[in-house]
C-alpha cells in the first residue's frame, strides 16, 4: 500500500498492528478501534514472549498475540506501538524501514527533530512530514494543552507551570493490578508484598516513575 500521507490510504484498508497489545494503552486501543469501527483488512497483535499465545477479543473474535521480532510487522501499513520506550527504540525504525507508518506512544520519539510530535486536535498537519514514525506526547500533557491551545492562539501563555500526579495507571497493567490487590489486603488487614512497584501503594504517596536525582529533588 502506498505510504499514507494525508490520512486516509489510497488503496484497500490497511493492516494495523498493535505493539503492547496486552498492556494497559493496548486494551484502550483495541476498544478504540472497536468503536471507531476503524476501516482494516487486519488487525494483528503483538507482545512480549511472556504473553504470545494468549488471546485478546476484538469485534467478537479472539485475534492470536504474537510475540514480536524483528520480521514480524513487514505488510503491516499502520504499527501502533505502547510497549514501553525501549521496544519503540528496537523496533520502530526497522518498521518504518519496510514501510509501515508507527504511531509511537512511548516517550522514546518525542524530542527527535526528525519525528513529528502530534495531538491531532492541534497540529494535525504536521503529520505530512513522517518519515515512518510519527510521536505524541505524554498523557498528561495532551490532555492539558488541548484547552490551552485556543487560548495560546488568542493570548500567547509564555510560561506553563504544572504539577502532575500519576497514578497508578502510569505504571501499566500490572501496577493497576496491585494497588487493588493491595488495597484489599490492607482493608481485610492482612500483609501484602508489593511486587511490582518499589513500595506499599494502598493509601500511600511515593514517586514512582523513575528515581529522584538527590541534587535537585527532581525525578524525570
Ligand atoms: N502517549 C500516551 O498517552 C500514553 C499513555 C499511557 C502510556 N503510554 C505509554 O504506553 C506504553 C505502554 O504503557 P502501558 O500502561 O500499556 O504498560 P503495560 O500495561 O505494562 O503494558 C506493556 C505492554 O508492552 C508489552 N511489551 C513489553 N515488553 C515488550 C517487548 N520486548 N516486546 C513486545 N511487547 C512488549 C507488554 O507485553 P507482555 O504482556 O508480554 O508483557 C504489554 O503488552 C508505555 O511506553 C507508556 O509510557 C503512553
Amino acid at each position: 500500500m502506498p505510504r499514507m500521507q494525508s490520512g486516509r490510504p489510497a488503496g484497500p484498508e490497511p493492516v494495523v498492528a498493535i505493539v503492547g497489545a496486552t498492556g494497559a494503552v493496548g486494551a484502550e486501543l483495541i476498544r478504540c478501534l472497536e468503536q471507531r469501527r476503524f476501516p482494516l483488512s487486519e488487525l494483528k497483535l503483538f507482545a512480549s514472549a511472556r504473553s504470545a499465545g494468549g488471546t485478546r477479543h476484538y469485534l467478537g473474535r479472539a485475534l492470536p498475540v504474537h510475540e514480536l521480532t524483528e520480521d514480524s510487522l513487514r505488510g503491516v501499513d499502520v504499527a501502533l506501538f505502547s510497549a514501553g520506550s525501549a521496544t519503540s527504540r528496537r523496533f520502530a525504525p526497522g518498521a518504518a524501514g519496510h514501510g509501515s507508518v508507527v504511531i509511537d506512544n512511548s516517550s522514546a520519539f518525542r524530542a527527535d527533530p526528525r519525528v513529528p510530535l502530534i495531538v491531532p486536535e492541534i497540529n494535525p498537519q504536521a503529520i505530512r512530514d513522517h518519515r515512518g514514525i510519527i510521536s505524541n506526547p505524554n498523557c498528561s500533557t495532551i490532555i492539558a494543552i488541548t484547552p490551552l491551545w485556543p487560548i495560546h492562539r488568542v493570548n500567547p501563555i509564555r510560561r506553563l507551570l504544572m504539577a502532575t500526579y500519576q497514578a497508578a495507571s502510569g505504571a501499566g497493567a500490572a501496577a493497576m493490578e496491585e494497588l487493588r490487590e493491595s488495597t484489599r489486603a490492607y482493608l481485610e488487614g492482612r500483609a501484602f508484598a508489593p511486587r511490582v512497584l518499589p513500595h506499599p501503594y494502598a493509601f500511600n504517596l511515593f514517586s514512582h516513575n523513575s528515581s529522584i536525582d538527590p541534587d535537585t529533588g527532581y525525578n524525570e
